[in-house]
């Protein structure tokens, strides 16, 4: 093997709008620099307790069982959903797009049978529909995303949603990964039972790492379980020992994930839930008057609208590929594409954590605007 025939490692300069991961701030990099440590170093269990007690206020949550997974978002999902199904169990998913999708084809892996609940991509549940089939049968749980990343859709009436699934004693599991840290997610206010989320969206940290907290009847439900889950690397009974209070080797954590993720969720406390919501808020709004202005439209009706993720429906003058290539070619901007049935169809704009900046929602819609007036 001839090392030269590798050079330096030479990443591009990108401005990332696309649907994750965002930028790091300049903070959180630095953190990743620091020398690694053991990961049962006293330095590095109080690191730990720093990081669940900062995922606690993020998640605004009391919950003791409030981990940063090790993995990226789908190993979040993977954790809420292997550790409360047990073989034989009925599940109901709600899907609004492609992750509804995937924890559709998740549970089903866990030996459940899992009946699905849809809306077209773009759209929401409806709460009196979800109702209706939780009265159908006995489930154990009803999933459903909150912030659907490939359509751009926000799913309202998560307290209602999750009212439901208790009333017809269910447990409710919401995927926050679009939305934690960018819109209000509120577990102990909503009466979340299990949410799970990633690093590197809202939060800006690097990709790698899943916020989980469940509730205590989820723990309930995990304590009572008559079979062992069916994984050993995300069983949370095993996983607890290490972050709770054994400290107890389990695998070794992902040190520099973990300072990224301590030193991106200070960031977020010093700017403050509140501050940080109106921030992508305003960003996103501001996008979609853009994209209004440049006689485009939007997939998702405002008011269900995602303020880290818009989908802009590609006008039939114009080609999507041509638009997104150009974008990250001569601006070096990446935005997503459409997946699965919105392929060709959408492009998805993220503003999410470090990445929701004013001066980014200018450049990406003159970038556009250049790119659609050179093709014309
Ligand atoms: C809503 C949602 N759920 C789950 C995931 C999966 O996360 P990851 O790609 O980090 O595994 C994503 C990633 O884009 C997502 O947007």
């Amino acid at each position: 093997m001839d090392p030269k025939r590798f050079h330096d490692l030479d990443t591009p300069e990108r401005i990332l709008l696309g649907p994750g991961p965002s930028e790091m701030p300049a903070r959180v990099l630095q953190a990743m620099a620091m020398p690694v440590i053991g990961h049962l170093d006293p330095a590095f269990l109080q690191i730990m307790d720093d990081v669940q007690e900062l995922l606690r206020f993020v998640f605004q949550t009391k919950n003791r069982l409030t981990i940063p997974v090790s993995g990226t978002g789908s190993a979040g999902m993977e954790a809420a959903l292997s550790n409360l199904i047990e073989p034989g169990d009925r599940v109901l998913i709600g899907i609004i797009g492609y992750f509804g999708e995937r924890m559709f084809n998740m549970a089903g892996r866990y030996g459940a049978t899992v009946d699905r609940i849809d809306a077209p991509w773009g759209q929401v549940l409806d709460v009196d529909a979800v109702k209706k089939q939780l009265a159908q049968h006995k489930y154990k749980l009803l999933a459903v995303v909150h912030g659907e990343t490939s359509s751009g859709a926000q799913q309202p009436h998560i307290k209602e949603l999750a009212a439901a699934a208790h009333e017809a004693g269910a447990l409710f599991v919401l995927d926050t990964v679009a939305s934690l840290g960018g819109v209000p997610v509120e577990v102990d206010k909503w009466d979340v039972d299990a949410a799970f989320s990633g690093s590197q969206k809202a939060i800006s940290a690097s990709p790698g790492l899943a916020p989980l907290t469940f509730g205590p009847r989820a723990e309930k439900a995990l304590a009572d379980r008559k079979v062992g889950v069916g994984n050993w690397y995300l069983s949370l009974d095993e996983v607890h020992k290490y972050w709770g209070k054994e400290r107890t080797y389990h695998h070794t954590a992902p040190i520099q994930l973990n300072y990224a993720m301590r030193e991106a969720l200070r960031i977020v406390a010093e700017e403050g839930l509140e501050t940080r919501f109106a921030r992508h808020q305003q960003n996103a709004e501001d996008l979609w008057k853009g994209v209004e202005d440049l006689d485009m439209e939007m997939l998702v009706a405002r008011e269900h609208r995602l303020p880290t993720v818009t989908a802009v429906k590609v006008p039939p003058t114009a080609s999507h590929d041509h638009v997104k290539n150009h974008l990250l070619a001569d601006y070096g901007i990446e935005v997503g594409a459409g997946l699965g049935p919105l392929k060709g169809q959408i492009w998805r704009i993220g503003l999410m954590g470090h990445s929701s900046r004013r001066e980014y929602v200018t450049l990406v819609l003159a970038a556009i605007r250049e790119i659609l007036e050179k093709a014309k």
